[in-house]
């Protein structure tokens, strides 16, 4: 044939391949997300295998681990003993409680970790909702005042950045101001900006024990078909002072990834969440994918949507794979 560009000279080999690639994929593009619990030892998560929670010495040996893997950052997941979780989810402002402690154990250790903490009441409360709940209904001024006191003891003891996953109306803006007026202007706040009510979820809860017990979460998470209304979340969060903006999950939201990568001159954060983790691990534990190529792609494609950085369970598993 007498053609005049064949794209495929640029395929040729690994060097060329190399010179049109237009996405990486590197350690510090990955936070890890890990699950704590008060008492030692570790307990396997069933939905989803290869992750635990784990002890405080657990956690400390998790860390070192993750570092050494070349994956600079954690966050944080407590699951919060069932005789600790009331209505109110006070336990969450606990100076005391298990993610305060854990930021102290860390940070004596590991300095060099930065830690993100979750900012969200769900962990902690008997409605398993990530507000308070009225008469069925998910209060959104009075939970924000809590998320504010939940943010400054995690601030106190070391939190690097401070991650609102609870989906309240002001909570950004309220969550800088607050942390602001105690001395915390250096904490950043990763914003979960355009958070859907997502089926993705349903492995964390069970980690968690944090599903709701009655309703769902569809009048503060987003509807699954919105991608503007997802670009304007991020856009407010971006006014109330955020510093990172998430989209969560982010394999079947890549479009919404674009979006808010095109609205925003901040860092973009994507959330390869329980259930996508679920999904890869299944599927090659029958032989039906290649565990570690699935990995790998779909870690690049949140990357080439847009995302700066990803939170994902597969960080320490493939971080020593890539480079730095
Ligand atoms: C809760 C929270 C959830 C996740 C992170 N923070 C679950 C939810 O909103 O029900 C999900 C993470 C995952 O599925 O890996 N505030």
């Amino acid at each position: 044939m007498d053609l005049l560009r064949r794209p495929r000279r640029n395929r040729k080999s690994a060097v060329v391949r190399a010179w049109a690639r237009e996405t990486d994929l590197r350690a510090d593009h990955l936070i890890y997300p890990v699950f704590i619990r008060e008492e030692e030892g570790t307990a396997p998560i069933p939905s989803m295998p290869g992750q635990s929670r784990l002890g405080p010495e657990a956690l400390l040996r998790m860390a070192d681990h993750t570092l050494e893997a070349g994956v600079r950052s954690m966050v944080l997941f407590p699951a919060v003993e069932e005789r600790l979780k009331t209505s109110d989810a006070r336990e969450c402002t606990n100076p005391d409680g298990l993610v305060p402690k854990s930021l102290r154990a860390l940070k004596a250790r590991f300095p060099e970790l930065s830690l993100v903490t979750d900012v969200a009441l769900d962990p902690y409360s008997s409605d398993g909702h990530d507000g308070l709940v009225r008469e069925g209904q998910i209060l959104n001024d009075e939970t924000v005042e809590i998320l504010v006191q939940q943010a400054l003891s995690q601030a106190e003891a070391g939190a690097d950045v401070i991650a609102p996953s609870d989906m309240m109306d002001g909570r950004v803006g309220a969550i800088r101001q607050g942390l602001d007026e105690a001395g915390h202007s250096h904490v950043s706040i990763m914003a979960y900006s355009a958070k859907y009510a997502s089926a993705f979820y349903g492995p964390f809860r069970d980690a968690l024990e944090s599903a709701p017990k009655s309703g769902d979460k569809k009048t503060y998470q987003m509807d699954p078909a919105n991608v503007r209304e997802g670009v304007m979340e991020a856009m407010l969060d971006e006014d109330e002072g955020a510093d990172v903006l998430m989209v969560k999950p982010a394999g079947a939201y890549l479009d919404v990834i674009r979006a808010v990568r095109e609205a925003t001159p901040l860092p973009v954060a994507a959330y390869q969440v329980s259930g996508e983790y679920a999904q890869i691990v299944a599927a090659a534990e029958r032989g039906w994918l290649d565990r570690d190529r699935i990995i790998e792609e779909t870690l690049l494609s949140i990357r080439r949507a847009g995302a700066s950085v990803i939170l994902s369970y597969f960080s320490v598993e493939v971080a020593p794979r890539l480079g730095v």
